[in-house]
């Protein structure tokens, strides 16, 4: 079905969206919305509807509508569903492009006075707003936000979609760990302990093993206790995974996949972009290759950092980065940097041990540019079976419920990668949010889970 489905309505004039009136430049057409604001000055009064795909300013002069129009437009109040009818003038003050001169109104529903829409123009504090996100996600940049969102999300399929990666689903509900036991969400499973995923890695790697290149795209769930501006208990992951890749090949992947999203969105979006304010020129840079750097280096940059007293808090060699860490290293670089080969110990159990040196794992950790820190994480995985069930215990996994991911590696073993990326942590980076709560419709976190 076409977007301008055509809808019956009490006039000729064609229906249309507010993205789409350029195509009907002095013509009239008909759209379906909301009111987001009305300015009134005398015997004018400027309208601006809202429809979904964009905001446009009507102009309704007491002397061009009938008494009747007027009046139903005069002290209109904000979100009451309107059919509004005009002709399209094109406008280059209009942030748009265009303005609409308005013939006629339809209210459906009219806000009453007495409970106006609890969002107006002018600012809120953040609670209140995510208390009221239900209603938050109509004003224009948090649309905006959600458009751009849904074109990273169909950017990354359709990159793994063209390039010989099968969807294959994971399940939410599973019988065990996949990234540490610390941050698993029980639930009751007839009379079992179950968990949410945490990943679907462990259940791709089967299916790369049966088709070769594989991803998984869902939701995946943190029981994290942190309270940062970049963890959410539920956020959407998407994960390939590669039958005989190594790391270097992921990297390779890493860096063309995310430059194919960013330039993507800066094609489709350019418009959203704009209206959240996003400065294109630092998104225009993110272009494969991406620098790669080990471990060992991002530590010893965080060492020289800390003695030319450039970051407070020095850097214990063997940890992993915390979010400070992550902060300055990633705003060393212009684009994504590829930091490899973390100690083994401060990793996941299924990660393939560095043949050069064994303390490493065979892992990356891609950091967006200013300061967004991890977006990707993935490795080569454990091919040896004897090696994998020495993981297992030294974690402290129980082994019977990796008996079937084990048989991946009795059944033609084979060395193989993958990683995951995090949707959320992607559009606060591409649309420069300060925080990941504004990149999901409804954001799940250690202390919100309302609305
Ligand atoms: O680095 P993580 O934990 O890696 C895995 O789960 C692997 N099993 C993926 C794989 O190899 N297939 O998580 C991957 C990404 C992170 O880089 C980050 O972008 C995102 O998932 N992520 C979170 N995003 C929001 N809130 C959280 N609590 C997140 N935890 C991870
Ligand atoms: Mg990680």
């Amino acid at each position: 079905m076409s977007e301008e489905s055509i809808v019956a309505t009490t006039t000729d004039a064609p229906v249309t969206t507010i993205a789409r009136v350029g195509e009907h430049e002095g013509k009239s057409v008909t759209l379906k919305g909301w009111l987001y604001n009305l300015r009134e000055s005398g015997k004018l009064l400027f309208p601006i509807f809202r429809d979904g795909t964009g905001t446009i300013q009507g102009i309704v002069p007491k002397a061009a509508v009938s008494p009747e129009i007027f009046e139903r437009v005069k002290g209109l109040t904000q979100e009451s569903s309107v059919t509004v009818t005009g002709k399209v003038r094109a406008d280059k003050r209009a942030p748009g492009g265009y303005e609409l001169d308005v013939e006629n109104v339809e209210v459906l529903q009219r806000v009453p006075e007495e409970t106006p829409f609890p969002i107006s123009l002018k600012e809120h504090g953040t609670d209140f707003l995510m208390e009221h996100r239900h209603l938050w996600i109509r004003t224009p940049r948090q649309s905006a936000i959600l458009r751009i969102r849904a074109e990273i999300i169909k950017a990354a399929r359709d990159f793994l979609d063209d390039n010989g990666f099968v969807l294959t689903d994971s399940p939410i509900l599973t019988p065990a760990a996949c990234e540490g036991t610390s941050t698993l969400f029980p639930v009751k499973y007839f009379g079992d302990e179950a968990f949410l995923t945490q990943s679907g890695q462990l259940y791709i790697e089967s299916t790369a093993m049966a088709l070769g290149k594989v991803y998984s795209f869902g939701p995946t769930f943190r029981a994290e206790k942190s309270k940062t501006r970049r963890h959410l208990t539920e956020f959407w992951m998407v994960e390939p995974e590669w039958a005989y890749a190594t790391l270097d090949d992921l990297m390779g992947l890493a860096e063309q996949f995310i430059s194919f999203i960013v330039e993507r969105v800066l094609t489709r979006r350019a418009a959203d972009l704009k209206a959240i304010g996003r400065d294109t020129a630092k998104l225009e840079t993110i272009k494969a290759p991406f620098p790669r750097i080990s471990y060992d280096e991002a530590a010893q940059m965080l060492k020289d950092a800390h003695a030319k007293g450039l970051i407070e808090q020095p850097f214990e060699y063997g940890n992993d980065f915390g979010s400070p860490d992550e902060t300055y290293i990633s705003l060393q670089f212009d684009r994504p940097v590829m930091v490899h080969r973390y100690p083994a110990h401060v990793k996941a159990f299924y990660m393939e041990p560095d043949p050069q040196d064994a303390k490493y794992a065979l892992c990356v950790d891609v950091l967006a540019p200013e300061g967004y820190g991890e977006i990707i994480g993935g490795s080569q995985r454990i091919a040896s079976l004897d090696l994998l069930k020495k993981r297992i215990e030294e974690h402290n996994l129980p082994m019977d419920a990796f008996q079937w991911y084990l048989d991946l590696r009795r059944y033609g073993s084979v060395p193989h990668s993958g990683f995951g990326m995090g949707i959320e942590r992607v559009v606060a980076w591409i649309c420069g949010l300060e925080h990941v709560r504004e990149t999901i419709p409804f954001a799940r976190t250690l202390n919100r889970i309302y609305p």
